[in-house]
């Protein structure tokens, strides 16, 4: 969707039901259609011309059908979905905000609304208003990472590794996919209590639940712990200081044993030609976190530090790039 206007259309067909009630049938009419939104005929028009207008659907003579190139993206739809949402939920701070993200970007995140949405809190005693908040978001991030999970497999088997701690896991999204992919692997997946609730319910229907666990703890205040062949980071360090993420790093580095690994898959400084880009509706988010990510170049410094020794380092090609590095402990052997 390279406009917001038709994006916009997108998001209001799913929000009203029209794909759900088009997908399974071969066509329908205009008076069918409007019924099933529960909308006048004059405002669904409005709406399918817009749709036709972004290459959702196609009218022949009286029947609106979906455009052969929108049923062909119907398996990503998940995926389609939360990159509306995430861009949605982010276009007030674009619209808004983002002089202060590039002139100030501290300023920026005293005033941008969008991290309201993910104040990772440690409590128990929670807000109906925070949990729903939260929940939101884990969902969107969970899709995001489903997608996410293939290309990392693709470069890094993880062969070697049976054991595995998902550090700021998540709703165990990713773990699932691990899983999935390795009949060996068991991952636990160390996140706050809440996230930690929320991912039980995530799981459930993965046919891998019996192989992931969730440890519920904060990285501030706990002990990583023991028994790991691999920690895992995935787009957990770019929350974090330069200093938090030494910290956390050598926390691993006391909780693995000698040859253990750590692997950070982490989104870092866009890499892609930003001058020649598209830039399309869906791409906001990667513009308004492009600030927020890291040189590549800072693990590859900060782990031998900290007695690791890089095995591997890739850079893979996404929305928005990734880093992929492997490093073992070697910190254990003193
Ligand atoms: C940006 S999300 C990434 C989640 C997941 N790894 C992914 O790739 O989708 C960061 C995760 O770190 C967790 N987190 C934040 N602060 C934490 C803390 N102090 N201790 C443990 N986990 C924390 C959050 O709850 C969240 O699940």
């Amino acid at each position: 969707m390279d406009t917001l206007v038709k994006a916009r259309a997108l998001k209001t067909a799913i929000d009203l039901g029209l794909l759900n009630y088009i997908v399974p049938r071969e066509s329908v009419s205009l008076a069918a259609l409007a019924r099933s939104i529960e909308c006048d005929q004059r405002g669904t028009q409005l709406l399918v011309d817009l749709l036709v207008a972004a290459g959702v659907l196609l009218v022949r003579h009286e029947d609106i059908l979906l455009s052969p190139e929108f049923k062909a993206a119907l398996p990503y739809f998940d995926l389609l979905c939360t990159k509306l949402a995430l861009s949605g939920l982010l276009l007030a701070d674009f619209s808004e905000n983002f002089s202060a993200l590039i002139s100030n970007p501290e300023k920026f995140r005293e005033s941008a609304s969008i991290f309201s949405l993910f104040e990772y809190t440690s409590e128990t005693n929670i807000e109906v208003s925070t949990y729903l908040r939260t929940r939101l978001w884990v969902q969107l991030t969970s899709v995001l990472s489903k997608y996410e999970a293939a290309p990392f497999l693709w470069l890094y088997p993880l062969d070697g590794s049976t054991l595995i701690l998902d550090v700021g896991g998540n709703s165990g999204s990713f773990a699932s996919q691990l899983c999935q992919s390795c009949p060996a692997q068991r991952v636990s997946v160390f996140d706050l209590p809440l996230i930690c609730s929320l991912g039980l319910n995530y799981v459930l229907p993965s046919p891998c639940v019996d192989r992931i666990r969730f440890i519920a703890g904060d990285i501030r205040s706990d002990r990583l712990p023991t028994g790991f062949d691999a920690h895992l980071y995935k787009s957990f360090l770019h929350d974090w200081s330069d200093q938090d993420v030494r910290q956390h790093l050598s926390r691993s580095a006391r909780a693995l044993p000698s040859g253990g690994k750590v692997i950070i898959y982490e989104r870092i400084t866009s890499q892609r030609d930003i001058a020649s880009s598209p830039w399309n509706f869906c791409d906001i988010p990667v513009l308004m976190f492009e600030r927020s990510y890291r040189d590549p170049a800072f693990y590859l410094q900060v782990l031998p530090q900290l007695g690791f020794v890089v095995t591997a380092a890739h850079v893979i090609r996404l929305d928005q790039d990734f880093c992929l590095i492997e490093a073992t402990n070697r910190s254990a052997d003193d």
